[in-house]
């Protein structure tokens, strides 16, 4: 293939616009957000929104809660109008500002414990190796539909106990409610968020009236926690009002979806395309820990973040207004060489590896011991069990630019 010259990637730069994406920006995103770091790092999209690549000033905007806000009540209003999309996001920890922000987080932090998360261990062997004994009859496995995706929907079903014949419409309202975030939207999207968080909410309402009836044990089911709040700790009697209680329940068990199968899905691919690093990872198996983050490194499976301006302010030496929307490219600011040596190698002992995956600051990833754990359960015992598992034909890719990952993945193993 002929090498990029400047001006080809002066070009791709200035042609950007994450409304307009091309299929080969789908396939492969990396080369634009390289363009956008050199020519164009504080970039201004048509609508008026600037885009950031750089690791540094998407650094910069996590750190400055108070300048750049997470609270997405005036941007949503055009875009869902009142909905029950606009009511779910607006409500979610991860769309509000201190002091909100605070004590809802309080809560769900809380809640998602060191002991909680480490009680799920054994279950998720279990499950693990029963999807591993299941492929292994079979020879092949589609990694997203029977693996990948089998896996956060059981573990954050079990984290709040919902109960397991109730569990399958969980994936389609998730993915329905995330697809809803994509950066331009149809009408059937809109509606189908609508539906499916309008659904949830009727579940969860009729969940946490059986909870409120017959607790929970506190140390392990996380629904019971958020509903008795800080009572059982000794704390203020803070609670979480019901609609945080139900709009947050929603957003947990998304979070924790799509983000950890396009982790497990997008680290068994990558491996497969950089056969030295699967050897590595084969030959030393504690290595999975450091190998887990460089799959959340290299292929950032929540690629963007989004803040708007509260006041005037600059970044990276660029005047920005008050009231500009901001997207924060996680996927660009991890490959960036500035903090990243060769950031478009694949080295599963990369060291440091102080990577953006989970975002950072007070909105960082409040269940990320859970993704970590998950994804080194997930592909340490994959790569392990099936040591010489390829592709069986063209893996399908996702379509979306905020959640990257495959819609499938056939394998032989
Ligand atoms: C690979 C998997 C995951 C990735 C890449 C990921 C990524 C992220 C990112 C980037 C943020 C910050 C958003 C922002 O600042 O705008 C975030 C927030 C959050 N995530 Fe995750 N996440 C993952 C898994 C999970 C899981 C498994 C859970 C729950 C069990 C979870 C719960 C949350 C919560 C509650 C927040 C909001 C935190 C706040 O606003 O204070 N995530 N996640």
């Amino acid at each position: 293939m002929p090498t990029a010259t400047a001006g080809d990637t002066a070009i791709l730069a200035r042609d950007f616009d994450l409304r307009h994406l091309s299929p080969e920006f789908y396939a492969n995103p990396y080369p634009v957000y390289s363009a956008l770091r050199t020519h164009e790092p504080v970039k201004r999209m048509p609508d008026g929104s600037l885009f950031l690549t750089r690791f540094r000033d998407v650094q910069a905007v996590y750190r400055d809660p108070k300048t750049f806000s997470s609270d997405k009540t005036v941007e949503f209003k055009p875009k869902y109008g009142d909905s029950p999309l606009y009511t779910h996001h607006t409500t979610s920890l991860v769309f509000n500002d201190p002091p909100r922000h605070t004590r809802v987080r309080k809560l769900i932090a809380g809640a998602l414990t060191a002991r909680a998360i480490a009680a799920m261990e054994p279950g998720l062997v279990r499950l693990v190796d029963g999807l591993l004994d299941a492929a292994a009859e079979r020879g092949r496995i589609d990694l997203i539909g029977e693996f990948a995706s089998a896996i956060p929907v059981e573990i954050i079903g079990n984290l709040l106990d919902v109960p397991h014949a109730e569990r399958e419409p969980l994936r389609d309202w998730s993915l329905a409610i995330l697809g809803a975030l994509e950066p331009s939207l149809t009408s059937e999207q809109f509606e189908r968020g609508n539906r499916a968080v309008t659904e949830f909410v009727d579940y969860l309402r009729d969940l946490v009236a059986r909870r409120r009836r017959e607790p929970g044990d506190p140390q392990h089911d996380v629904l019971t926690r958020l509903i008795q709040g800080e009572r059982g700790e000794g704390g203020d009697g803070e609670q979480l009002s019901e609609e945080e209680l139900l709009q947050n329940c929603i957003f947990i068990l998304n979070a924790g979806h799509e983000t950890t199968t396009n982790l497990i899905g997008n680290g068994l691919v990558t491996l497969t395309e950089w056969p030295d690093q699967r050897a590595a990872l084969l030959e030393d198996p504690s290595s999975i820990e450091s190998a887990v983050e460089e799959c959340l490194r290299f292929e950032s499976s929540n690629q963007l973040g989004n803040r708007m301006t509260t006041s005037d302010t600059q970044i990276g030496g660029v005047p920005v207004a008050r009231g500009t929307p901001i997207t924060l490219c996680i996927g660009a600011a991890n490959r960036d060489p500035e903090q990243f040596a060769e950031p478009d190698r694949f080295d599963i002992r990369r060291a440091p590896n102080r990577h953006l995956a989970f975002g950072f600051g007070i909105h960082q990833c409040a269940g990320l011991s859970l993704a970590r754990l998950e994804a080194r359960i997930a592909i340490g015992r994959f790569v392990q069990r099936f040591p010489a598992y390829r592709l069986d034909g063209e893996p399908t890719r996702g379509g979306r630019v905020r959640f990257r990952g495959f819609a499938s993945v056939p394998l032989l193993c």
